[in-house]
């Protein structure tokens, strides 16, 4: 049954072993928004064939706004701007337009906290639409007092809280711009990206809880406020205020005339504070994301488009219905916390579960736990939480009640079939449709999916193109190759929540997404279609790792690794993993006399581990005296992800430069 398709150009291998289908069930296509795969394809086609007259139609109904668009579109490879002259905030959308409707009560936010140390429940706290608009409001309002306008960057470093969805609802009221950085990430990380993006304001709290124990957010921020660049300037620099949320209560330093409190700043405010009237095309966040270069990449979005796509995929992906409980668990640090546990579910008028913990804390049933206590009815999660899920045992979702649920998804990484097929049937209960969802950080929200009550779904595949998407497969020579052949992943035309750019660098967004293939853009996944065009996303096919979910440059860690005083020179690979998807295998050479000792492996885990964050740790370092490369002095990657796997190293090593580093390489595991 299973077949290797290999496509020569790019030598893409991907596994033909799965041809088990599951039609929508006849009960759920009776009630969802699209009901037929005919439906469906009547919509795509119309969408692609005038997609201008489509969205513009879509953003007239959808959106509310203060001045209509003169042009829906106006593209010239690679800048598109959407619905130009229009007026619009993203915050009358989620929340103003719902106060006078039955919605105003409704429950926005369902907040879960981490459970406490000494066995009792978490906290929990509800807000309705018309509460949030007060918080909102309130905190856009302190903002303004400390300064911040339309178009100042403000950097978001906070747990998984209300108080998070607050702040980035708090900016874009006033038109300031977000960047929120994953409360994992380190306070380098949190310097760079203040250098980066030049941010005046930033939001933490002095502390986040993470099974059990607290993770020092406003140290972090100390420190990262101190922070020298290569020139002996301050990489924060830019810094005027940090507002301080108290959430664990931790012992922390306020720097007079710097820091203030948020609970007593807002006492000092009114709840009233007009929306700003934004450009379609103004900035609404920056999100930072690894590339195949050291560097994170300022991802930009703007505000019409992206808020049209992300509230549209939201309600027909999720086939969202009024009394649904929805719950993404990503981060807000994420894009996906962004798109789908913020933007689109409350520009819905949906409510939107948000929970500060690990799944696995203080026992292996939270999640479920959870579910059964919220009546969750959409669960959106990654493969590699299914995959631990399965790990820890059916017993854990067995003891709750799981019958609220009648949707699955998941996002972030090809699922195996066998981790859908256990979704499907130990959580689902055989009976909910499972979206598996491809997207990324640069597209906004939701490209290639199956519609719940229309699409077949088959294991393993992302299925069909969302409408207004148009994805192709093409080869080395960016022709589009035939079906069942594996090759490069772009996106023909241009859609509303695409990226508009990369944060200061107009150049290098030409030149990652617009150049490998003229006039597309290029997705850097590699991928193919079926026979029945159904697409089937392959992985990263440039030096990107995907570990649990999340995006890491390899040229990330390796510069992080040779920061480290001991490190001559460091290669970093991917190896598959059957938990995180892939694991992270270091090769490193140390400088000098130093000797390779088993106690430098964990000074150089907990160095990366300072330098970008705990998530970037690699979970393999491996000594070496010298790393392979070919005579012009490239690293050969693909012998090393060969020996990272324990593989035999197979194909060519002629233009290798000493064969003596392999046999010494691969023996070097202990
Ligand atoms: C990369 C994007 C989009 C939010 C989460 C990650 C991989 C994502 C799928 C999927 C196969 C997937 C791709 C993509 N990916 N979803 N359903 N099937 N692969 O966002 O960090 O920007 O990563 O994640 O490789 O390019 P991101």
């Amino acid at each position: 049954m299973s077949k290797i398709v290999k496509s020569k150009a790019l030598n893409i291998t991907s596994m033909l072993n799965e041809d088990r289908v599951f039609p929508p069930s006849q009960e759920f296509a009776k009630s969802a928004h699209i009901k037929s795969l005919q439906q469906y394809k009547k919509l795509y086609r119309e969408s692609i064939q005038s997609p201008e007259e489509f969205w513009s139609k879509q953003a007239h109904s959808e959106l509310l706004w203060f001045k209509p668009w003169k042009k829906t579109l106006q593209w010239k490879t690679p800048d598109a701007k959407w619905f130009v002259g229009g007026k619009l905030n993203v915050t009358t959308n989620c929340l103003d337009r719902h106060l006078d409707t039955g919605t105003a009560n409704k429950a926005a936010i369902i907040w879960e906290g981490e459970p406490a140390t000494d066995g009792k429940p978490g906290e929990e706290r509800v807000l309705t639409y018309r509460q949030l608009h007060r918080e909102v409001c309130l905190f856009a309002n302190v903002l303004k007092k400390h300064g911040a306008q339309k178009g100042d960057r403000v950097l978001i470093y906070l747990p998984m809280v209300p108080e998070a969805a607050i702040a980035m609802l708090a900016c874009a009221r006033i038109g300031a711009v977000h960047s929120v950085v994953f409360g994992g990430f380190s306070a380098q990380s949190v310097a760079d990206r203040i250098f980066d993006c030049k941010a005046k304001v930033v939001i933490t709290a002095d502390g986040g809880y993470r099974r059990g124990s607290v993770v020092p957010l406003k140290k972090n921020v100390d420190d990262a406020l101190v922070l020298e660049g290569p020139r002996g300037d301050r990489l924060a620099a830019s810094v005027e205020r940090v507002l301080v949320l108290k959430r664990c209560g931790n012992e922390i330093q306020m720097h007079e005339g710097r820091d203030l409190w948020w609970h007593e700043e807002l006492a000092t405010v009114s709840p009233q504070c007009p929306a700003e009237h934004m450009d379609s095309e103004a900035p609404l966040f920056i999100l930072y994301t690894s590339g195949s270069t050291g560097k994170p990449k300022g991802i930009a979005h703007s505000t019409a488009g992206y808020l049209l796509f992300t509230k549209m995929t939201t309600r027909y992906v999720f086939d969202l219905q009024d009394n649904d409980v929805f719950w993404c668990t990503a981060d807000v640090g994420w894009v996906t916390g962004h798109s789908y546990v913020v933007y689109g579910p409350l520009a819905n008028g949906a409510t939107s579960l948000m929970y500060e913990g690990a799944p696995n804390w203080p026992e292996p049933d939270r999640f479920w736990r959870i579910v059964d206590k919220h009546r969750v009815s959409i669960l959106y999660t990654a493969p590699t939480a299914i995959r631990a899920f399965m790990k820890w045992g059916d017993e854990w979702p067995k003891k709750h009640d799981l019958s609220s649920l009648r949707l699955l998804g998941t996002v972030g990484e090809p699922i195996n079939p066998e981790a859908w097929i256990w979704y499907h049937n130990v959580i689902g209960g055989k009976r909910c449709p499972i979206v598996d969802t491809w997207w990324q950080t640069e597209t906004g929200g939701i490209m290639i999916t199956p519609l719940p009550g229309a699409t077949p779904t088959k294991p393993g595949s992302a299925t069909l193109p969302f409408f207004g998407i148009h994805p192709e497969i093409v080869d080395e020579e960016g022709k589009a190759v035939p079906r069942n052949v594996g090759g490069k992943l772009v996106i023909r035309k241009p859609w509303p929540s695409m990226l508009r750019g990369i944060w200061g660098d107009p150049q290098r967004f030409r030149d990652v997404y617009w150049t490998e293939v003229k006039g597309s853009y290029f997705t850097g996944d590699g991928c193919r279609q079926d026979k029945d065009g159904y697409f089937w996303i392959v992985g990263r096919i440039d030096d990107v790792l995907n570990v649990a979910g999340h995006r890491i440059g390899t040229a990330e860690i390796e510069s992080a690794l040779v920061s480290n005083s001991k490190v001559a020179e460091a290669a970093v690979v991917g190896r598959p993993d059957d938990l995180k998807g892939q694991a992270i295998v270091a090769f490193v050479t140390l400088k000098g006399a130093i000797k390779a000792e088993p106690a430098i492996r964990n000074e150089l885990r907990n160095h990366v581990a300072k330098e970008i964050g705990p998530i970037a740790k690699p979970d393999d370092i491996r000594f070496a005296e010298a790393l392979p490369k070919t005579r012009s002095g490239k690293i050969m990657r693909r012998l090393l992800k060969q020996i990272a796997a324990g593989n035999e190293i197979i194909g060519d090593t002629t233009t290798l430069e000493d064969f003596n580093v392999l046999a010494h390489l691969s023996k070097n595991d202990e």
